[in-house]
């Protein structure tokens, strides 16, 4: 797992942006691109930057679902619980994929290995029923298809 990025690294990302020039979400957006998260020293940073308190960049941070305040997994399934997928069956691939990593929705193992986490229909349902791993659409899945991605990803990410 990389490391915490420094408070000076942190500084020089987020030198220039401006809480009067509506730069909040920008610079956060910018962190997590950077980083994969927005940690709480990333927050104290952008406080300073932005002359505002860590509490209204928390606060916009914990408003937003997109934003992760840990460092991300290696290998992430993301379930879509839009409409379509859920009228073809997503309610039990979702069941099959908590049991089988063990995880709830929004867990994510101890070790890092393997996250799992609740998303949102992003207009590509003709692959209904389907999950995102690693960002990538894996659609049209049956309860089997949905455990052996599961064990794929917690046996790749304990790797
Ligand atoms: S409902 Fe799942 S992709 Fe649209």
């Amino acid at each position: 797992m990389a490391a915490e990025p420094t408070t000076r690294e942190l500084r020089a990302l987020v030198a220039g942006y401006e809480f009067d020039r509506g730069h909040l979400l920008p610079a956060l957006i910018a962190i997590q691109e950077r980083y994969g998260y927005v940690s709480r020293r990333a927050m104290e940073a952008l406080a300073r930057q932005l002359g505002t308190t860590p509490a209204l960049v928390y606060g916009a941070v914990s408003f937003y679902a997109d934003f992760r305040t840990e460092p991300p997994p290696r290998r992430e399934i993301v379930w879509c619980s839009g409409p379509a997928c859920r009228l073809r069956g997503g309610d039990r691939i979702r069941e099959a994929l908590q049991h089988t990593l063990g995880l709830p929705l929004d867990g994510q193992s101890a070790d890092g290995a393997c996250g799992f986490r609740l998303g949102q229909c992003n207009g590509t349902c003709s692959e209904a029923p389907q999950v995102w791993l690693d960002g990538e659409v894996v659609g049209g899945l049956t309860v089997a298809a949905a455990v052996a991605l599961a064990r794929e990803v917690m046996e790749d990410g304990a790797s």
